[in-house]
């Protein structure tokens, strides 16, 4: 079995590592900075003793898990590594850099891989002499509970790579799906309306954000609404997705980003983890007006838009229509996938709603996609 080397012991690479070294790897964490390791380190046991206090593990497992794995602050012990996953902090030029000291230390078959949300995989790709070896493994937050990985090909990739890289990720019992390298990906941009159009329709005075949060959960079947999410997630964090993906698609209106969020973000309302965002955590819980007529209004209205995102995401060839709707139901726990949910609600009829809210409005932010078009031309269902 290939070791698997880690790069960055945050959030995201302590969570990897659990993962590869459960999967029974031989693992490498490294972390540049003083203190991250032996954080990762504490933390790493303790959810551990915790999986063995649920019965989910044995004590025996915890200590090969940990015997596995080596915490280290020194990037040499990357080699002999088959695969290297970067999970470094959010910033090209010094991922490229890391990736060059990698590729320095590694064989000519390892797999270098970014964890990146943001980045394009091509321009990190870029920093390396053989870029073929370069792909995208994105996971999700917490990495071992999420059972979505997005695999992310750039135009430098190999198909060897490729397919190592995806048959590595399914045998560690994840749900790969294949994306291609534009800004974020599947999930960060077929997700982007579930935010924006509910902060657009509470900006616009229709509901209230526990009422909207309610229509979404209750009637719409969705785990969290959209503002818990965005408390949970943290305005920052949500915020700064929903402005890189703008700026990416070159400020296309349709990922236009929210002053309502902005301004929380500006005021420390940063959700759970500030004690305060759209909802105050150490006050009551405001009740939502539970009107099924209003919420069946909200819930159609962010809907289509989730649709008209995911169909345009399959015209664009991001990728294939399973993966979109596995993407979603996967990685971010919706109660159906999208493009299943047009079937089921009917093609037409979303077309119908985005032209009525871009007649209503005359903003481009409603555009249908071109697919959906055809398909009700051609009286095509997805499925
Ligand atoms: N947090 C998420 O929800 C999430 C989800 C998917 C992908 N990502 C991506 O994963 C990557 C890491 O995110 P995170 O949330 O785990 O960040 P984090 O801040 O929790 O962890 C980053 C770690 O990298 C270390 N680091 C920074 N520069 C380094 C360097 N030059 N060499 C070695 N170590 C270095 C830091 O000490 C820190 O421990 C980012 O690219 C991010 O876009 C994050």
């Amino acid at each position: 079995m290939i070791k698997v080397s880690v790069i960055g012991a945050g959030t995201m690479g302590a969570g990897i590592a659990q993962i590869a070294a459960t999967n029974g790897h031989k693992v490498c964490l490294y972390d540049s900075f003083d203190g991250a390791i032996e954080t990762a380190e504490t933390k790493l046991k303790k959810i551990l003793d915790r999986l063995v206090e649920k019965e989910r593990i044995t004590q025996q497992d915890n200590e090969a898990i940990l015997g596995r794995i080596i915490f280290t602050k020194d990037i040499k012990d990357v080699s002999g590594s088959g695969l290297v996953i970067e999970a470094i902090i959010e910033n090209l030029e010094i991922k490229q850099k890391v990736f060059t000291e990698i590729e320095s230390l590694v064989d000519e078959d390892c797999i270098i891989a970014s964890n990146t949300s943001s980045l394009s995989i091509a321009s990190i790709a870029n920093a390396l002499k053989k870029a073929e070896r370069v792909v995208g493994i994105h996971f999700f937050n917490p990495a071992p509970l999420m059972p979505l990985v997005e695999i992310i090909p750039a135009v430098q990739t190999s198909e060897s790579t490729l397919t190592k890289a995806k048959a590595i990720i399914d045998s560690w019992k994840k749900i790969t799906v294949i994306a291609k390298d534009t800004p974020g990906f599947i999930v960060n941009r077929v997700a982007r309306p579930f935010y924006g159009e509910a902060l657009r329709i509470y900006e616009e005075g229709v509901a209230d954000f526990a009422t909207i949060d309610w229509a979404m959960r209750e009637i719409g079947g969705f785990r969290m609404g959209p503002f818990q999410l965005m408390d949970y997630i943290g305005n920052d964090i949500n915020y700064t997705v929903t402005e890189t993906v703008f700026t990416a698609f070159y400020f296309d209106s349709r990922y236009k980003p929210s002053f309502t969020q902005q301004r929380m973000m500006e005021a420390g309302y940063l959700g759970r983890k500030s004690g305060r965002g759209y909802y105050n955590y150490l006050a009551d819980t405001p009740k939502a007006i539970e009107d099924r007529e209003l919420g069946k209004i909200i819930l159609w209205r962010v809907l289509v838009m989730l649709i008209n995102e995911a169909a345009d995401a399959l015209f664009l060839n991001i990728a294939n229509k399973e993966d979109i709707d596995l993407a979603m139901t996967k990685g971010v726990n919706y109660p159906k996938g999208l493009l299943a949910w047009a079937d089921e609600i009917g093609v037409e009829n979303v077309l119908n709603q985005l032209k009525n809210l871009q007649t209503e409005y005359g903003e481009d932010r409603y555009r249908p996609s071109p697919l959906l078009k055809r398909m009700v031309r051609e009286n095509k269902t997805f499925y």
